[in-house]
């Protein structure tokens, strides 16, 4: 199991929006919805396109590319384009740090 990793602080992720990091050779999508923040791998589980270019509207993510909607409190899909869910990464807040756990 590997430790916890810092990949930005509270206020690098805007408010109802989206922060792309990478940690080693992943992509990582941040995303905060009214200080609640969640931790994406960025890549669609429909085709592999980087899901940073999509839209965040309140709870829900669409893809940019197919328009596969997602909901971001627990990354399942939300209409017909893809049934694989998000891959979720463990996001921790300690202070104002974002610190992830990759255990994949
Ligand atoms: S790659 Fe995201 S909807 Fe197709």
């Amino acid at each position: 199991m590997r430790e916890y990793i810092k990949v930005a602080r509270v206020e690098e992720v805007p408010k109802n929006g989206m922060k792309l990091v990478k940690v080693d050779n992943l992509e990582i999508l941040l995303i905060n919805i009214d200080g609640d923040f969640y931790a994406y791998d960025n890549w669609c589980p429909h085709m592999g396109y980087p899901l940073f270019f999509g839209k965040l509207e309140g709870y829900v993510l669409t893809c940019g590319f197919h328009y596969a909607k997602f909901d971001v409190k627990n990354g399942r899909p939300l209409n017909k384009t893809t049934e694989k869910p998000l891959r979720k990464i463990k996001l921790k807040k300690i202070g104002s740090d974002l610190v992830i756990q990759l255990t994949f």
